[in-house]
C-alpha cells in the first residue's frame, strides 16, 4: 500500500557551509557509514523509488550511493546546478513526480527510522492531508537552527531559526525536515514558493504556509527529537554519532557482549560480535569486522574489515586489518596483521610481530619481534624471535615459503624467494638465502672464535695509537680465520 503510492526525494545538494570543512557533510561518516546512506537505506527498506537531488560534490555522493546500495535500479539522481535552497531543490525534481504522494527528506537526518516514515504516512492518509510533516518537541532555542512551527489564529507556518523571535516555550515544536505531500497539491503550489529576500533562497517550508493560506489539510506527526536531529555542524555530527554508537553498544550488550568501558569504544554500524566476547577500553571495531564468540579484544586494539573465529584474543595495541584470524588464536600485544593475511587456528603472534599478505597455518607460533611479509607458512611452525622475511628486492616482492613443522631459529633473515621444507631447522642468527630441504638443518652464520686473554689487552688500550694497533692485530687475526674450513660443514 505504502510503497505503491509513495515515492521519495532526498535533498542532498547543499554546500554544507556550516561544517567549514570544504567537503559535503553528506559523506561524513557516522559509525563508519556515510551520512547520506542512512537516509537512502531507510528508504530502501521501505521499497519506495528514490530520487536524490545532488549538486555540491555530486560525483562523490552519486558514486558512494551507487557503490554501496544493493539495488541501484530504484535510485535516480537529479542535479540542482545552483544551490538556491531546499524549495528550489524540490522544484528541480518536478519531472520525476509520478506517484500520488511525494515523501521528501533532508539528506542530513541520519537517525530517522522506518517507524517514523510509516507514522507520517498513517497520519497523512488518516487525515487525508495535502501536506504532512514530522515535528519534534524541543523548546530550547539553542538546540540547533531548526524551523519552528508557529500556529496563530488557525494559520500555521514554519519560521526559520534566524527569523524566529517568538517564545520557544509557546512554539515548542521544530520542523524535522521530513515531508509527505500530495502530488496534486505540490503541482498546484510549487511555483508559488518565492525567494526569501534576506536568505536569497527558496524554502520548502513555505509550502506549509501556502497550504494554510489555501485552507488545505495539514497534518503533523511527532517523533522523538533524537531520531530527527539534523546535522549542520561538526558538533551535531559528533552528537549524532554518540547516539548511534550508544544504540549499537546497547544492541550488542543485549546479545551477551561485555564492554569494559562502553563510553570510549568505537563501534561501527555493520560489525558483528559473538556472545561472551569482551571488548576492552578504547578498542576500535571498525567496518566490515565480524568477531566470533568468547573472544577477548583488549584495550586499544583496532580491528577493521577482518574476521575472527571463536575464542581469539587480541592483546592491547594490536591492529588487524583486512585479514582473517582462526579460532583460539592470540595476537599481540603490539602486533600488526594486514593486507589479506590469513591466520589459522591456535596461532600465536606475539609482541611486535608484523604479518603482511601472508598465510599462517594452524598451531604456528611467532612469539616475539618478527616481520612476516608475502609468506606462506604451514602448520606448527616455530618462528624464532627477531625473524625477518626479506620480501622486497628493491624492485619486486618475493615469497617466503615455510612448510609444516619447520623450526626457524631466532634472529633469522629469510631472503625471498626462498623455501624451507617440512621439518627443517634453521640455526639461530642465520641468513637463509637458499632453499632448505626437508629435515635438514641450515646454518648460515659466521663461526664464533674465542681469543683467549684478549679482553684484558682491550682494557689496557688507553691511546688512539694503541687502539689502531689492536684493530689491525684483530683484522689480521680474522684474515687468518678465513683460510679455515667452512663452518656449515658441521653443526655448532
Ligand atoms: C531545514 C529546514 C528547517 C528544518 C531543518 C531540519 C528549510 C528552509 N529549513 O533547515 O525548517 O527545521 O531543515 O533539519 O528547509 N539542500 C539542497 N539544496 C539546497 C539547499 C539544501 O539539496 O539548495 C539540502 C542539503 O544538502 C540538506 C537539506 O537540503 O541535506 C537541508 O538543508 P539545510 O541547509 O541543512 O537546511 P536547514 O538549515 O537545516
Ligand atoms: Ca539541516
Amino acid at each position: 500500500m505504502f510503497s505503491n503510492r509513495v515515492q521519495a526525494i532526498v535533498l542532498a545538494a547543499g554546500k554544507s557551509t556550516r561544517f567549514n570543512t570544504g567537503r559535503t557533510k553528506l559523506l561524513e561518516k557516522i559509525c563508519g557509514q556515510e551520512m547520506i546512506l542512512y537516509t537512502t537505506r531507510v528508504l530502501e527498506q521501505l521499497s519506495v523509488p528514490i530520487t536524490v537531488v545532488v549538486g555540491y560534490q555530486k560525483d562523490a555522493i552519486q558514486q558512494t550511493i551507487s557503490q554501496r546500495h544493493h539495488n541501484t535500479n530504484s535510485i535516480k539522481f537529479v542535479v540542482q546546478e545552483e544551490q538556491c535552497g531546499t524549495g528550489h531543490a524540490l522544484m528541480c525534481t518536478k519531472l520525476v513526480w509520478e506517484r500520488d504522494h511525494i515523501l521528501i527528506l533532508n539528506g542530513d537526518v541520519p537517525l530517522v527510522t522506518t517507524d517514523i516514515i510509516h507514522g507520517l504516512f498513517e497520519t497523512h492518509t488518516t487525515k487525508n492531508a495535502d501536506i504532512s510533516f514530522v515535528i519534534a518537541h524541543n523548546a530550547d532555542p539553542a538546540c540547533g537552527s531548526y524551523g519552528r512551527v508557529v500556529k496563530n489564529d488557525g494559520s500555521i507556518k514554519i519560521v526559520e531559526a534566524r527569523d524566529f523571535d517568538g517564545d520557544a516555550n509557546e512554539h515548542c515544536c521544530i520542523n524535522a525536515g521530513i515531508y509527505l505531500i500530495r502530488k496534486q497539491f505540490l503541482q498546484e503550489c510549487i511555483d508559488s514558493v518565492s525567494m526569501h529576500a534576506t536568505a536569497k533562497e527558496f524554502f520548502i517550508t513555505d509550502l506549509v504556509k501556502i497550504a494554510s493560506e489555501k485552507s488545505k489539510t495539514i497534518a503533523m506527526f511527532s517523533a522523538p527529537f533524537d531520531r530527527v536531529r539534523g546535522i549542520n555542524t561538526l558538533q551535531e555530527l559528533w552528537v549524532a554519532e554518540q547516539i548511534k554508537r550508544a544504540e549499537l553498544i546497547k544492541y550488542w550488550m543485549d546479545r551477551g557482549v561485555h564492554f569494559s568501558v562502553a563510553q570510549n569504544v568505537h563501534l561501527d554500524i555493520d560489525v558483528i560480535i559473538g556472545s561472551g566476547t569482551y571488548i576492552g577500553c578504547g578498542a576500535h571495531i571498525l567496518t566490515g569486522t565480524a568477531i566470533g564468540k568468547n573472544c577477548k579484544i583488549h584495550e586499544f586494539a583496532s580491528l577493521e574489515n577482518s574476521r575472527l573465529g571463536d575464542d581469539c584474543e587480541i592483546l592491547p595495541h594490536s591492529i588487524v586489518k583486512d585479514s582473517t584470524i582462526g579460532s583460539n588464536s592470540s595476537i599481540g600485544p603490539f602486533a600488526h596483521v594486514k593486507e589479506n593475511s590469513l591466520i589459522g587456528q591456535n596461532v600465536t603472534l606475539g609482541n611486535f610481530v608484523e604479518v603482511k599478505k601472508s598465510t599462517i597455518g594452524d598451531g604456528t607460533k611467532a612469539k616475539h619481534l618478527a616481520y612476516l611479509g608475502d609468506a606462506r607458512i604451514g602448520a606448527n611452525v616455530n618462528i624464532g624471535a627477531g625473524t625477518i622475511t626479506c620480501n622486497y628486492s628493491g624492485s619486486g616482492k618475493h615469497q617466503t615459503v615455510i612448510h609444516d613443522n619447520a623450526f626457524i631459529g631466532s634472529n633469522n633473515t629469510l631472503i625471498a624467494p626462498v623455501t624451507i621444507e617440512q621439518n627443517a631447522y634453521t640455526a639461530a642468527g642465520s641468513v637463509i638465502s637458499e632453499n632448505v630441504p626437508a629435515n635438514a638443518l641450515a646454518i648460515a652464520r659466521a663461526r664464533q672464535v674465542n681469543k683467549e686473554g684478549y679482553a684484558n689487552q682491550l682494557r689496557d688500550i688507553k691511546t688512539p695509537e694503541a687502539a689502531r694497533h689492536a684493530n689491525s692485530t684483530l683484522h689480521s687475526f680474522m684474515g687468518a680465520l678465513k683460510s679455515k674450513p667452512s663452518e656449515t660443514s658441521e653443526p655448532t
